[in-house]
Formats: C-alpha cells, structure tokens, sequence
C-alpha cells in the first residue's frame, strides 16, 4: 500500500502559500490534508508483462482516463482498442468506471487486451445498410451479367416487384437516417473484423432475395392484389412502429450520455407495445420482414426473415435479461420480443 500524503499542495503539487498580512498575528498554517493516491499497474492480460506502473493516480480517475495515460505511453493502442479487466478472464471496466470505487485497494493491477482497430458503429450500420440498398438496385434494374444478356435494363411486367423495390430501399433509407440522425450509440467502436461478417449476413441476403424477385421468370402472389395490399399495410404499419420505438429510445437517453432507463409507453400507441415487449423495435422489424415476405411469396425472402427473427430473439432475451438485472422494477409481465411467448 503506498499512501502519499501531500502536505499543503494544491492538486497538480503546486505548494499553495497563502497571503499573510503583517500588521496582524499569522495564522497557523492549515492542517496538511491527506489525499490517497492509487498506484496503478497495467500487465498485458497474456504474457503477465508489466506495460506501464503510474504511481501518482488520482482517486477519482475513470478508466477512460487511465486508457488515456495508457495510451500516451503506448501510441498503438488508443483508448477504444483498449480492454483493461480486473482479472485476465474477468469483465471489461466500463471507461465510466471510476478508480477508488473498484475493489483494488491503492494499488490497482489491470490486465489489458488489444480489440485490434476499431471501426466506429455509424461507420459499420452506414456499411452494413449502403450495401443491400445498392445491391437490391442492380438487380432491379437487370444490369448486364445478372440475367441472360436479352433482359438486361427491362423492366418487370408485375407491379409487385415494383412495388417490392420501393419498400426494400424504404426500409433500408430509413435504417440509414435513423442511423445518422436517431440513435444515440452508448458504444463508439466495434473490432474492424467483425464488419465482414455482418456485411456479408446484410449484402447477401440482399443478392439472394433481390435475383428471386426481380429475375425474368418471378411469378406474383398467388392470392393477387388482396394479398399484396394487406402485406403492405403490415409492412408500413411495422415500419412506423419501428420507427416510433427508435424515437423512443433515444429519448430515453440526454444527448452525449450513456444512460439506460426502462423503456415505458409514451403518448404515440406504437409504443404501448412496451407494456408487453422489452425490445418491440425487434417485433416490428420481424413484422415488416414477414409483410415483405408475404408481398413477394419469394422463399429466400421468408429464409431472411426466419434468420433475422432468431438473431433478433437472441438479442432480446439477453437485452431483457440485463433490464431485469439492472432494474430491481423492471415490469415482470414483459417478454423479450413476443408478447407472453416469448
Ligand atoms: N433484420 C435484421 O436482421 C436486424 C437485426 C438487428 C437489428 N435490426 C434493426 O436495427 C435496429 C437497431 O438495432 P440494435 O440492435 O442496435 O437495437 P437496440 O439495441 O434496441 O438499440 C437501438 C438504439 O437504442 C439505444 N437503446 C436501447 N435500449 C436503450 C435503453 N434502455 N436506454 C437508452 N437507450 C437505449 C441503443 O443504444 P446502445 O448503443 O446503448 O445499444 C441504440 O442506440 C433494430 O431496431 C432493427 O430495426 C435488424
């Protein structure tokens, strides 16, 4: 334990000297105040290496701040590609974390990780959504070497698979404004070599289901028009409650904070779905995907929307989860993302 006590010092160690009046009696000098420095170690989490020993840490520092020295010392590694744990197997800290109130004692050892390079998540969602939105294009408009070469640049004679286009780049411009101009992230970055993964899950699902629908030979609905202009108005309807919940949320959250709260109904009835679902914006994205499919009867689009609705439980039952964690009044009667089922 190494305490060191500053006698008389402001916080950056100037000596403070206060004015003393000669016509009267000096005071005594104040009593030295005592403040604890920590002493912080960081040891790379694999090979136990000591990377760098900061002696003088205030107590109040937050792990943001701790990355922050760290990375002085250590140009490569900025702060998002940083991971600094407890124990080599332990939790990441949250960069909010502050200092003296982690079980460390005053002198506190962490295990840092290298994320690899980080790629900020508007970067990722503005990826991951550019692509689908471009790709389902080329094949509605038959650039050459999709189909054979006499359909290249005709148009479908079914008004559906015009209509099916309009609803695609829809959704997907409306994912990208909502990305830029509605949701507030609580984390900056995500490791660079995840966007492969997610971008090949979004573009080609996108190839697939574009080349069934806009392909020469596609045969509409069976049950016609009624079929196609219910499926929309399900598709519409679960957009607008998409959106609604998106707006929700980020109202949830003052702008340039991290904060969490529970989720409640607001004044617009596409959110009193929150009386039953933790994650409704996922049951309305499901919703729209299962319009879209019924307004295209086209198989792969039915396999997307069965992929997504999985990915989207999994999601919702670990955001559910950290809600009831989290919240000691979280509503009990709420499921993850379908009501009483699941
Ligand atoms: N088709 C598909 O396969 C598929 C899959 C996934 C998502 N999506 C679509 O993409 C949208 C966004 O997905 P997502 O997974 O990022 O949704 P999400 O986790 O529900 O987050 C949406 C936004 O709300 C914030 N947020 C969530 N809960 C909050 C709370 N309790 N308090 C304050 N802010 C909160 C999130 O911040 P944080 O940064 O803190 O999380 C994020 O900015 C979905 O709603 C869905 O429409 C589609």
């Amino acid at each position: 334990m190494d305490t060191l006590a500053l006698e008389a010092k402001g916080a950056k160690g100037d000596a403070v000297t206060g004015p003393v009046t000669p016509a009267r009696k000096p005071k005594p000098a104040k009593k030295a105040k005592k403040a604890v420095f920590f002493e912080v170690e960081i040891l790379d989490g694999k090979t136990k290496e000591k990377l760098l020993l900061l002696d003088k840490v205030e107590p109040n520092a937050t792990i943001a701040e701790i990355k922050s020295m760290f990375h002085k010392s250590h140009p490569q590694w900025y702060p998002a590609r940083q991971s600094l744990r407890l124990d080599p197997k332990g939790k990441c800290l949250k960069d909010e974390d502050i200092l003296q109130q982690l079980p460390v004692g005053t002198t506190a050892t962490f295990y840092f990780r290298d994320l690899g390079a980080q790629i900020t998540w508007v970067t990722v969602f503005l990826t991951e959504y550019v692509g689908p939105l471009l790709i389902y294009l080329m094949f509605y408009f038959r650039v050459p070497f999709i189909y054979a070469p006499k359909y290249d640049f005709t148009t479908s004679k079914h008004w559906v698979v015009h209509l099916a286009c309009m609803c695609h780049s829809f959704h997907y411009v409306k994912r990208l404004l909502e990305t830029l101009f509605i949701h507030r992230f609580s984390h900056g970055t995500m490791p660079l070599r995840n966007i492969w993964q997610n971008c090949a899950y979004y573009w080609g699902f996108a190839a697939w289901m574009a080349y069934y629908i806009n392909h020469p030979l596609y045969t509409p609905p069976i049950y016609g028009e009624q079929q196609v202009k219910t499926a929309l108005v399900i598709f519409l309807l679960c957009q607008i409650g998409n959106f609604s919940i998106h707006v929700a949320l980020r109202n949830l959250r003052p702008p340039g904070s991290k904060t969490r709260k529970i989720p409640y109904p607001t004044r617009n009835p596409f959110t009193w779905i929150f009386l039953l679902v933790s994650c409704p914006n996922y049951t309305y994205e499901v919703g729209a995907w299962l319009g879209f499919t019924v307004m295209t009867q086209c198989l792969p689009v039915a396999f997307f929307t069965a992929v997504g609705f999985i990915q989207m439980t999994v999601w919702a039952r670990g955001k559910h989860r950290s809600y009831l964690k989290e919240f000691r009044d979280y509503p009990s009667i709420r499921s993850p993302i379908l009501p009483f089922l699941l």
